[in-house]
Parts: structure tokens; C-alpha cells; sequence
């Protein structure tokens, strides 16, 4: 693949009313309970992003007819039931998901056939100990390569126990992975949160049928069940519309409107540490749709000011950061994130590579271990790298709304694991971006 740099010329306001693509952490979760269910499963919304389309594939090669998605994101899965995947006939390749690969640990550990999952170089330097040493306890049976990184290699055919595992960090992917697992355990599975994630794991398969317990911080699911197919809508993803909340409030004159945008307690972050900080975010005609709340979100610019962000927050918002350090950048005073250690192992190291570039552009921006400490003023505009990063590439696109020259990022091909024409949807509302040539 050719190496694609985006120039965004400085300034600009937004308005306008968009939908952004779908959610990828329900669009992952529908693949993979369609497939389980018995029935066929109808899903709309669907996200054509290269992450949750990489799960669709893995599970067309374990035997899964899965029809789209056409151009409306609609997809249609006919189930195998919770037994019926195949061996594929060679590994299975996730890209730069990490999503992906952890949750398919927990659910391909309790099949009869052997599996190896790979993926890009992002992705196998991310750890999976995480997942491993708790399946490992479950009797599950995955070789990792050297410190814990990918290539998973799991053994079918071993019976797996269930257990009470408390987590040693906030992971929804961590907890869904050892939920997926518990299906095929015999007894209850029961996780233990250090704080709140997202829950898209419990209320999709509560919608498939399949009940899953949550009690405060405890998740409990019974192994041996069954899932029913149903429909879903996916929302559009909080995490995408977060770019344009953030553009919206830091470019002065906007007025956007997201639609249909998902809003689940867990996810909502965002939209907590930006009200915080002084944002113009109101939201409208909520509603439910297949168990998960639905807004419109209208925004208008604000002037923002530097706060501690509470830590309680981060997990509600963890995908977010890289956006929110821009905020922060545009904001009056300092800001200061403490408790996000989880960023360092995300596609990149979210917390250096976003000091690396707010340096670069002229911004006061100290990493620490766990989060970083950004004082508002003005930004240059300048290059910088997004590491292979969809979320730094999309952050720094932004940053250019307010900066006194134009920002060259470099390496944005993986927008496209999230966010397909991103360019399309940044341009309409009234961001100067295109592909440097
Ligand atoms: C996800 C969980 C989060 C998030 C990721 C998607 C999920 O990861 O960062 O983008 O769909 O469960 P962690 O569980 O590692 O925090």
C-alpha cells in the first residue's frame, strides 16, 4: 500500500448535519453473535472500517455465510449456532484489530479445532497476556508469541472451566473475551471491573437471548446456552463523532448536528470531560434502538478552559484521548489527564506519539507514565506523524481548525480501519483537508 499524508490548510468553521460511520465495537460484536446464533441475523448501520471488516472475514472462513455489507451497511448473517464454526484453512489475519483478537481468543478457546490468529505490525506488538493468563485459568490453551504478543495460537478440543477473575484493568475487550469464553464453560463465569467499560458485550447478548448478570463491578454469565438471532442497528460511533465534537467546539462560528449517535453510559465520556471544559453540546430525540440509547447531538463552538480530567472518566472516554489532548491545546490554562497508562498500549503509544506531534506543532505538551499535561496557546501548524494511528491521524486533522499554518500528518491508511471517507465527511462540514500528493 502507497503511503497516503493528509494536508490540512489552517482554519475554518463546521456546520451542517452528518451521520458518522458505525460503531466498531457493536459492529464487531454483531459478526460474531450472528454467527454463534441460531437463526439469521439482520444488521444495519454496519461499519465498513478494514477492523470490523477483518472480523467479518474470519468468520466467513470458519464457515459463516454472511451476505454485504452493501452500500448501506447491511449485512446478513446466517448462524451456525454456538458449535457450527469450521476450521478455517489458514490463519486468520485481524489487521490492526485489536478488538478482534482478544474477543476471539475468549470464544475460539472453546472450539473443538485448532486456530492461529495474526495480525499487522501495530497489532502484534500489542500485549495479550492480558487475555491469555486468565484463559489459561480456564483451561484454555494459547501460545502467544515471544512477551506475550501475537500470533495467538489456540488449541481446540480442551474443556474449559469457568472462574471469578477479577481484572487488573479497566478492559472491555479483556472482560468480553473471558464472557465469550464462559459460553463454553461448565458452571459461571464471573468478571470483576476496577471501574466501569463499555458494555456492548452484556446488552448484545442479552439481545441474542443469552442472559448475562451484571451486579455493580461483577459480570456473570452461564456457560452452555444458546444465542437467538435478532436484528440490530448499529448507532454511529461515539468515538468517530468524537472528532467533530471536538472540531466543532475549538473552530469559532460552527454549528453541527450528529445524528443518530450512540450514547451508551459507558461510552460517553467524551462528552462529559468537554462540557467540563466549557462545550456547547446538546442532545436531542433520544431514544433506544435494539438496547442501546440514540441521540442527535447538536454542537456550537465554545470557549474552552483547561480542567483536571477526573479519572473516573478515562475509561468512559479511553478511545478519545488523542481528541481531547487537541481540546486541550485549544483550551485557556492547563489541562491535566492523570490514570490513562492505558493509552501506552493502544494502536500506538497514544501518549507519546501525541506529545511527539503537539511538540511539533508548537504545543506545550508534557507526557507522563500515565496521562499528560497540556497548557492552551497558540498552535503553529507544522508535520507530524500519526504512527499508523487512526485516531492520531483524525486528532491532528482537527488541530488544523485553529493552527496558523497548515499541518501535514503522515501515514493516514489506517483512518480506514474506523473511519471510511473520513476526507468525504471532514470536508463537507468545513475542514480544509486532502490527500498530500
Ligand atoms: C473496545 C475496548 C477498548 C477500546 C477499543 C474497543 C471494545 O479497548 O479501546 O477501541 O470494543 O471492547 P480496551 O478493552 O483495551 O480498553
Amino acid at each position: 500500500m502507497s503511503q497516503i499524508d493528509y494536508i490540512v490548510q489552517p482554519g475554518g468553521h463546521l456546520s451542517g448535519q452528518f451521520r458518522v460511520p458505525g460503531d466498531k465495537s457493536i459492529s464487531h460484536r454483531s459478526i460474531m453473535f450472528g454467527a454463534l446464533a441460531d437463526g439469521i441475523t439482520r444488521v444495519s448501520g454496519f461499519l465498513q472500517g478494514e477492523d470490523s471488516l477483518n472480523t467479518l472475514r474470519a468468520f466467513r472462513a470458519m464457515g459463516v455465510e454472511i451476505d454485504g455489507p452493501d452500500a448501506g451497511g447491511n449485512v446478513t448473517i446466517q448462524g451456525v449456532g454456538i458449535d457450527g464454526l469450521r476450521t478455517p484453512a489458514k490463519a486468520l489475519d485481524l489487521g490492526n484489530s485489536g478488538t478482534s483478537m482478544r474477543l476471539m481468543a475468549g470464544l475460539l478457546s472453546g472450539q473443538s479445532f485448532d486456530v492461529e490468529l495474526r495480525g499487522d505490525a501495530s497489532l502484534s506488538r500489542r500485549p495479550m497476556k492480558r487475555v491469555t493468563e486468565p484463559l489459561a485459568l480456564m483451561g484454555a490453551q494459547v501460545e502467544t508469541a515471544e512477551g506475550g504478543r501475537p500470533p495467538l495460537k489456540i488449541k481446540g478440543g480442551h474443556p474449559i472451566q469457568s472462574i471469578d477473575y477479577t481484572m487488573p484493568m479497566a478492559s472491555a475487550q479483556v472482560k468480553s473475551c473471558l464472557l465469550l469464553a464462559g459460553m463454553y464453560a461448565q458452571g459461571t463465569t464471573c468478571v470483576i471491573e476496577p471501574a466501569p467499560t463499555r458494555d456492548h458485550t452484556e446488552r448484545m447478548l442479552n439481545a441474542f437471548g443469552y442472559e448475562v448478570h451484571t451486579r455493580d463491578n461483577r459480570i456473570c454469565i452461564q456457560g452452555g446456552g444458546r444465542l437467538t438471532a435478532c436484528e440490530i442497528d448499529v448507532p454511529a460511533d461515539i468515538s468517530s463523532a468524537a472528532f467533530f465534537l471536538v472540531a466543532a467546539s475549538i473552530a469559532e462560528g460552527s454549528d453541527i448536528t450528529l445524528q443518530h449517535v450512540g450514547i451508551n453510559p459507558t461510552r460517553t465520556g467524551i462528552i462529559d470531560i468537554l462540557k467540563l471544559m466549557g462545550a456547547n453540546i446538546e442532545l436531542q430525540n433520544q431514544r433506544t434502538v435494539g438496547g442501546e440509547p440514540v441521540a442527535d447531538i447538536r454542537v456550537r463552538s465554545a470557549r474552552l478552559r483547561g480542567i483536571e480530567v477526573p479519572e473516573g472518566l478515562v475509561p468512559l472516554a479511553i478511545d478519545e484521548f488523542p481528541v481531547i489532548f487537541v481540546a486541550a491545546a485549544c483550551a485557556e490554562g492547563k489541562t491535566v489527564v492523570t490514570g490513562a497508562e492505558e493509552l501506552r498500549v493502544k494502536e500506538s503509544d497514544r501518549i507519546q506519539v501525541m506529545a511527539d506531534g503537539l511538540q511539533g506543532i508548537g504545543v506545550d505538551a508534557r507526557p507522563t507514565p500515565d496521562g499528560m499535561v497540556i497548557q492552551g496557546g497558540p498552535i503553529r501548524g507544522g508535520r507530524v506523524h500519526s504512527r499508523d494511528d487512526h485516531r492520531i491521524a483524525m486528532a491532528f486533522t482537527m488541530a488544523a481548525l485553529r493552527s496558523e499554518s497548515a499541518i501535514t500528518i503522515e501515514d493516514c491508511e489506517n483512518v480506514n480501519t474506523s473511519f471510511p471517507d473520513f476526507i468525504g465527511l471532514a470536508s463537507r462540514a468545513g475542514i480544509q483537508v486532502s490527500i498530500a500528493s
